[in-house]
């Protein structure tokens, strides 16, 4: 078994095409580590913000308070007599290249860990398990929509597994790409809709006929044009026929583009790829102003009075290579930071989760004054960095089924460490229910 270093994960940042900037090899070392060494700064940043001090006194209902604000932080515990919510046999919504343990992953070890906020002096216990019955008592008369990539798509697979224990939804699929989930006798509806950027976008050609091996990673599904200025009208239009709307997108940033703003063409990434001679721009930036965009929107869109709850980015773990041409993630157990490794993101997914985090607060300022709408932050990154051993590697698509996709570190099986995500929900869901 290979030992997840930072030397290896910093290999995976440095060869994944995917999970990272399409030039990352040409990038120097030292500006590399640089560019980590920023980013794990600007991790505790934001993870010790909300900290507070373990040894100061604290009432149980302190606890409970500080513990919430350190959700995103802390660790995963073993807990050997874990039992996953739902298998393979009990829910028929996984999808082959999520179904890890029909194709054979060798251990479910990563199916025993439970996370547990704080940094440890507080006293946090590990997160309870889900409770459906709690969950749709709270949903009651209401319906999400989740909107974002395939990453999204697992959130509400997941959701539909641990909810259909208790009552086995109704699928369908409307001529405008929605798909919707009803739990009637629960007064409960969820819908999905498949959009990687959130703003509007075009994928302006397709992948090459030939693609050398180096050259995969950047042009899998062909460049796009985004506007992103303007949301994709196709689901913010839809926003406000529903109570909570969960958004979540990273990974397509990646991939070359050309942006827009007014209509006019402001830059580009890998612009070669995309044919357009215009200034770079580094897929972070495209980010941000994508997020300003759609947070601002819902923030500001008439008859929305729900909640809107951003999803941060949830990393990638390649290592000795990129998600084309190698790379693998055989990892059997959470990191454990105790001993002194040190977690880190490939640069770009640091600073996807930098640009959301300050967007979304500076989108919560706005909001603040308007009593009906409400935004909530599900941070999920550093929980995620922490479970390389949660995704599919070899165990997900079969071999030739999906191009290039054959060991994927990028998607998450399940069941698995992304059910947490449901926990967080109903944390949220809690706290915004009065
Ligand atoms: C579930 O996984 C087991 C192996 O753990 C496999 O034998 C079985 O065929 C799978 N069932 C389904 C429905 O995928
Ligand atoms: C690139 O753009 C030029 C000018 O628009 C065009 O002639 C050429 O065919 C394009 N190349 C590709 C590979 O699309
Ligand atoms: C949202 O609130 C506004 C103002 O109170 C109200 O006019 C509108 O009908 C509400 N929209 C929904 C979907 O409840």
């Amino acid at each position: 078994m290979k030992s997840l270093s930072i030397r290896g994960l910093l290999a995976g940042a440095r060869r994944s095409r995917h999970a990272v900037a399409a030039k990352a090899t040409s990038v120097s070392v030292p500006a590399l580590v640089a560019l980590l060494f920023f980013a794990a700064a600007a991790f505790s940043v934001f993870f010790l913000g909300s900290f507070c001090s373990p040894g100061a006194a604290v009432t149980s209902g302190d606890v409970v308070a500080v513990c919430d604000a350190a959700l995103g932080r802390g660790e995963w515990v073993r807990d050997a007599g874990a039992a996953p919510y739902y298998t393979n046999a009990t829910c028929a919504f996984i999808q082959e290249y999520q179904n890890c343990m029909k194709h054979g992953k060798p251990s479910m070890e990563f199916l025993r860990w439970r996370w547990r906020p704080g940094a440890g002096g507080e006293g946090c216990e590990p997160l309870g398990r889900f409770d459906a019955a709690r969950f749709f008592r709270l949903v009651r008369g209401r319906s999400m929509l989740f909107v974002g990539d395939s990453l999204a798509s697992s959130h509400v697979t997941s959701l539909m597994c641990v909810l259909s224990r208790v009552e086995a939804p109704a699928r369908s699929r409307d001529a405008d790409g929605f798909e919707h989930w009803r739990f009637p006798a629960h007064g409960f509806a969820v819908a999905y809709f498949w959009t990687p950027f959130q703003v509007r976008w075009r994928l302006t050609r397709g992948p090459p006929a030939a693609v050398g091996l180096d050259r995969q990673g950047e042009v899998f599904t062909g460049p796009s044009d985004l506007h992103l200025d303007e949301p994709d009208e196709r689901w913010t239009s839809a926003a406000r026929n529903h109570d909570y709307v969960v958004v979540s997108a990273s990974h397509w940033f990646a991939r070359p583009a050309v942006y827009y703003q007014h209509g006019r063409v402001v830059g580009c990434h890998d612009c070669a790829a995309c044919n357009v001679t215009a200034a770079a721009l580094r897929p972070e930036h495209a980010q941000r102003a994508a997020f300003r965009t759609v947070l601002r929107e819902l923030a500001r869109l008439d008859g929305f009075n729900g909640t809107a709850i951003l999803r941060t980015v949830a990393p990638t773990h390649y290592e000795n290579g990129g998600w084309f041409d190698g790379g693998e993630c055989t990892a059997t157990r959470p990191l454990d930071e105790s001993d002194g490794t040190v977690a880190e993101m490939a640069a770009t997914e640091a600073e996807f989760y930098r640009a959301q985090v300050e967007e979304f607060a500076a989108a919560a300022r706005l909001t603040r004054s308007d009593g009906k709408k409400r935004l909530r932050l599900m941070d999920v990154t550093r929980m995620m960095l922490l479970r390389p051993d949660g995704h599919p590697d070899r165990y997900g698509h079969g071999g030739g089924e999906h191009d290039g996709f054959d060991i994927d570190c990028l998607h998450w099986c399940l069941p698995g460490a992304i059910d947490v995500w449901n926990d967080l929900l109903l944390q949220i869901l809690t706290h915004t229910s009065s």
